[in-house]
């Protein structure tokens, strides 16, 4: 276990005017120049109000828990600052951002490397799921920024030969009730355990939880809480509805709905691998298929949509099951949420006609299944896509030996 630190309680930060708020620039807030034209770049014509709060006090060198909505440009308030202090004190290995998945981890890389490019910012990624050795190449580069998952970093620290973290500034937690839930803690712990204590330290979420305050115990230095939205918060443009399925006629709509997402509008499926922080432009629906068992994913889930100022759509799917999980969504959120208006009659025809078509479908891929291999067969090679390298390895065997010395 990590020694306890600090036991000071956040001071809030003072709500900023809201006229001051809007004309705002990057600059007002303390942001080099340099780094004001890569925002400029990126279209960020003026900081959010996470941006606003945070950025002038992590500026000032404060530890920072930062809470707004989802989709609200915390990883910008974060990765501002920490590339400002990077340029007045050049260092390698200056910052860690701990994420809890490994698509949040380069997402959060490409962010540090837009605003840094530059400057010549180097990041390095470190995630389970990826050759180790490749890892440990990109750090014996000595990067400046690592965005890493708990676990392969622990594998890191312990194994590859003189890496370490003892010079570290700063550490940044993204998704940070999460990073501290029970599963990451043994790894959490030894990581706080080789870092120095004295360093900064932001925690950002779109959710609040005992555990952060957990953590803060743990590991912050007379922190300053910025809270943007309230506790459990979904964004204002986000039009949210529910649609009563019995649940016997659920699992008939997946094929369908996966139908959908091959059409020009962008539909996300939302899992719980996917529900936190990614941030996939254009996503204008969200269905929650499964009504989330955790309430809290739930605004992280359909935080996948209506970001960054845009509006979207989120629609639960609730069964006769799911009612009391749908109302506890409601209650955490303050929301009473509106049905989806749909024509049952024309919904139970569709189910029909999906049916069929898939029936049709299935009849036609079998038979052209068929065709295809006798054509094979026939013609010999003259398809280079690996499916068809696999199946031809199935089916022709000595073939494929000849194609290898090409
Ligand atoms: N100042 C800004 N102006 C315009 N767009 C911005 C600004 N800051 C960030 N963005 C954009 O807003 C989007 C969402 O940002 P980000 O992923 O940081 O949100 P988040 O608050 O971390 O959300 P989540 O809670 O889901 O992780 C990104 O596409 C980012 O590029
Ligand atoms: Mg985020």
């Amino acid at each position: 276990m990590a020694a306890p630190e600090e036991r000071d309680s956040p001071t809030e930060a003072s709500q900023p005017v809201m006229e001051e708020e809007e004309t705002k620039t990057f600059k007002d807030l303390g942001v080099t120049d340099v780094l004001c034209e890569a925002c400029d770049q990126l279209g960020w014509t003026k900081p959010t109000k996470i941006q606003i709060e945070a950025i002038p006090l992590a500026l000032q060198g404060r530890d920072i828990i930062g809470l707004a909505e989802t989709g609200s440009g915390k990883t910008g308030a974060f990765a501002l600052p920490i590339l400002n202090a990077l340029l007045e004190t050049p260092q390698r290995l200056f910052a860690l951002v701990l994420t809890p998945t490994r698509e949040l981890a380069f997402q959060i890389s490409e962010q540090f490397e837009a605003l840094g490019s530059s400057i010549g910012v180097q990041s390095a990624v470190i995630v389970g799921g990826i050759d180790s050795m490749s890892q440990s190449l990109a750090l014996a580069k000595k990067p400046h920024i690592i965005i890493a998952t708990p676990g392969r970093l622990i594998d890191h620290l312990e194994n590859t030969k003189g890496f370490n973290l003892r010079a570290l500034k700063y550490l940044v937690m993204d998704e940070a009730d999460r990073i501290l839930n029970m599963d990451f803690e043994t790894e959490v712990d030894k990581i706080l355990k080789v870092i120095p204590r004295d360093r900064k330290t932001f925690l950002f979420s779109a959710t609040m939880t005992k555990k952060v305050q957990k953590l803060q115990r743990a590991a912050l230095k007379n922190p300053v809480k910025c809270a943007v939205s309230s506790k459990y918060q979904t964004v204002e443009k986000l039009q949210q509805y529910y649609i009563f399925i019995p649940s016997k006629f659920k699992s008939k709509r997946l094929g369908s709905l996966n139908k959908f997402k091959a059409k020009a509008r962008s539909i996300l499926l939302a899992t719980d691998v996917a529900s936190r922080g990614l941030d996939i432009p254009h996503v204008d629906v969200v269905v929650n298929f499964d009504i989330p068992t955790h309430s809290k994913d739930y605004i992280h889930r359909v935080g996948r949509t209506a970001r960054a100022g845009r509006s979207g759509k989120a629609i639960t799917f609730v069964t006769q099951y799911d009612v009391e999980l749908f109302q506890r969504i409601e209650h955490l959120i303050g929301k009473k949420l509106p049905v989806f208006p749909t024509q049952d009659d024309e919904v139970m025809m569709l189910a029909e006609r999906v049916a069929e078509a898939q029936r049709f479908a299935r009849m036609e891929l079998r038979e052209h299944g068929e065709k295809k291999k006798r054509s094979r067969e026939d013609a010999g090679d003259n398809d280079d896509t690996e499916g068809a390298i696999g199946v031809r390895n199935k089916v022709a065997g000595g073939k494929m030996k000849k194609r290898k010395g090409r």
